[in-house]
């Protein structure tokens, strides 16, 4: 049975973390002084790394180049819900679980990605967060996007979907299971 948990950290080798901190000050540097340079160096960071996330060590490295506590880094991190600081895969599925988006059916929505994905089951009480064993797909969740009178609201690679259906749903996944057999 497929097991619905974070996938574990890496620890990557030297040269991979020197090459790691160079991409990430090259990012820094290039946001440098634009408004939102935080949230901007952030995402560029997450979207270079080819699993889709934010390691410690790049939440570091981004608190000591620009000059930012490594709290606050890490709260804004934490915030929003693009963000990731557990490795993904390389497409990402985000089901609201939020009140508004619950009452309109996100949780059925949520059961079709993982069932369609892989995963054999999923416990209501928990945080979902479960990426398949090719690191092709991760499906999470999120407490809220802000957009509860678009509901049910689910994005796809950073597209949000609003009033999703199963069957647009199951469109969309169709669509990326084949971009990912090319
Ligand atoms: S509850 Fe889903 S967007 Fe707010």
């Amino acid at each position: 049975m497929a097991r619905i948990t974070a996938s574990k950290t890496q620890q990557p080798n030297k040269p991979a973390q020197e090459n790691a901190v160079s991409q990430i000050r090259e990012i820094v540097r290039r946001a440098a002084d634009k408004p939102g340079a935080l949230l901007a160096v952030l995402e560029e960071t997450q979207r270079q790394n080819e699993r889709r996330y934010l390691s410690e060590e790049a939440l570091r490295t981004i608190a000591s180049e620009m000059g930012e506590s490594l709290a606050r880094v890490y709260s804004v991190a934490t915030f929003y819900s693009y963000y990731s600081l557990t490795p993904q895969g390389k497409n990402v599925i985000v089901v609201c679980r939020g009140t508004a988006c619950h009452t309109r059916g996100s949780l059925g929505l949520l059961q079709e990605a993982l069932s369609r994905l892989g995963a054999q089951s999923y416990r209501e009480d928990e945080e979902a967060s479960y990426t398949t064993d090719d690191a092709q797909f991760t499906v999470r969740t999120v407490a809220c996007f802000g957009q509860c009178a678009l509901a049910p609201v689910v994005a796809v690679n950073g597209t949000i979907y609003s009033r999703m259906s199963t069957a647009r749903l199951c469109q969309v996944i169709n669509a990326l299971k084949k971009g990912a057999k090319k």
